[in-house]
């Protein structure tokens, strides 16, 4: 695929895999940018002889680290010392809108299980205010889409679209077998957050209010 603003993300990548130590486990969300620091991180592992392994959060950044040749692990066997992801909007308090890859559920795990995070973005993800480009995603168990559609609504959801697939008929179908709603509210909080996960059917959204971690762009 065409990477945009490949330069940025190039030189965003090689900061991060900078931070890379021996023996470390590491967590690894989707994108772009995650791909390019994968790509990096790689670069040191083979010529330093590092013992790193990463643990993916998507098919993508499975396949890029079997490309790489990155040895893989899962959260199954190990904690992350340290996770990194892209992000589709970042706003000033450093909340985060993620999902538009449709990997949000097990990106949010890996972050909830991290000791430390690192959200990798170029300069073009800084938003003044959340869901100023993308709606909220939000991934369901299938069976429960009329009435999570009908939650969402009650929540004060102002356009509700079941995203379509590319390249097959249909909605989207995650890595997990769900469907995802890509949802717009006029007000987006860590309120907000936990109420649409407290639905019955939900199994996550791409909110990502008030989590602590590090952004790593070109220019902070
Ligand atoms: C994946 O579901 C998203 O949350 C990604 O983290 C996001 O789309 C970032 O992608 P790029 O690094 O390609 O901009």
């Amino acid at each position: 695929d065409v990477i945009v603003n490949r330069e940025a993300k190039e030189a965003i990548a090689r900061k991060l895999a900078e931070r890379a130590k021996e023996g470390e486990t590491i967590g690894a969300g989707s994108g772009s940018t995650v791909y390019l620091t994968l790509e990096a991180l790689a670069e040191r592992i083979r010529k330093e002889n590092l013992h790193i392994t990463v643990i993916p959060a998507s098919f993508e950044s499975t396949m890029a680290c079997l490309r790489f040749g990155i040895p893989l692990t899962t959260l199954w066997e190990k904690r992350p010392d340290w996770t990194f992801d892209g992000a589709d909007e970042v706003d000033p308090e450093h909340n985060l809108l993620k999902g538009r890859g449709g990997a949000l559920f097990q990106e949010k795990l890996l972050i909830r299980s991290s000791k430390e995070v690192y959200i990798v973005v170029d300069e073009s993800k800084f938003v003044s205010r959340l869901g100023t480009n993308f709606p909220v995603p939000v991934e369901l168990f299938p069976g429960a889409l009329a009435y999570v559609e009908n939650c969402i609504w009650e929540l004060g959801a102002t356009e509700v679209t079941l995203r379509p697939a590319k390249g097959k008929d249909g909605p989207v179908i995650t890595e997990n077998g769900n469907l995802i709603l890509d949802v717009r509210f006029e007000q987006l909080s860590a309120d907000l957050e936990r109420k649409i996960k407290a639905v019955t059917g939900v199994i996550e959204s791409g909110l990502f209010m008030g989590y602590c971690l590090k952004i790593i762009s070109l220019n902070r």
